[in-house]
């Protein structure tokens, strides 16, 4: 291997690992929304700030309640 071809590896993956470092939700897979969407599910946060049961389901507590716009990131399992 040459030493251009060996840099370019060291530096895509140190860029990739300082990137799930600084910004985890960016480099992994958001889960899909597994629930429907209609107006009793449309303030995310009312369930997964705290973890809120539903009929029987306990809500996951998000990691980044921080974060607005779920929607833009967490796409429905169907449409
Ligand atoms: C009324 C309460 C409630 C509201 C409001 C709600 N959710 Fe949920 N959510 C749940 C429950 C309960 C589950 C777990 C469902 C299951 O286990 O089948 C869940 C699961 C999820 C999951 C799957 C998480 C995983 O780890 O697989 C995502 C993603 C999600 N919701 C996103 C959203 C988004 C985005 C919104 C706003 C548009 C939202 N939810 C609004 C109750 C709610
Ligand atoms: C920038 C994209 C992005 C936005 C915006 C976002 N999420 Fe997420 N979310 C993710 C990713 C990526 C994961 C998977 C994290 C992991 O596996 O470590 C995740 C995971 C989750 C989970 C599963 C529990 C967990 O933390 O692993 C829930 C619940 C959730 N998000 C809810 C929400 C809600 C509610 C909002 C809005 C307040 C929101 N998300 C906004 C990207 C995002």
């Amino acid at each position: 291997m040459s030493k251009t071809v060996k840099l370019f590896f060291m530096v895509t993956i140190l860029t990739s690992f300082s990137v799930s470092f600084v910004y985890p939700e960016k480099s992994k897979v958001p889960p899909k929304i597994p629930h429907a969407q209609d107006d009793k599910y449309t303030n995310c946060l009312e369930c997964h700030e705290k973890g809120k049961e539903v009929d029987g389901k306990k809500a996951p507590v998000t990691r980044h309640p921080a974060m607005k716009k779920c929607s833009s990131c967490h796409k429905p399992l169907k449409n």
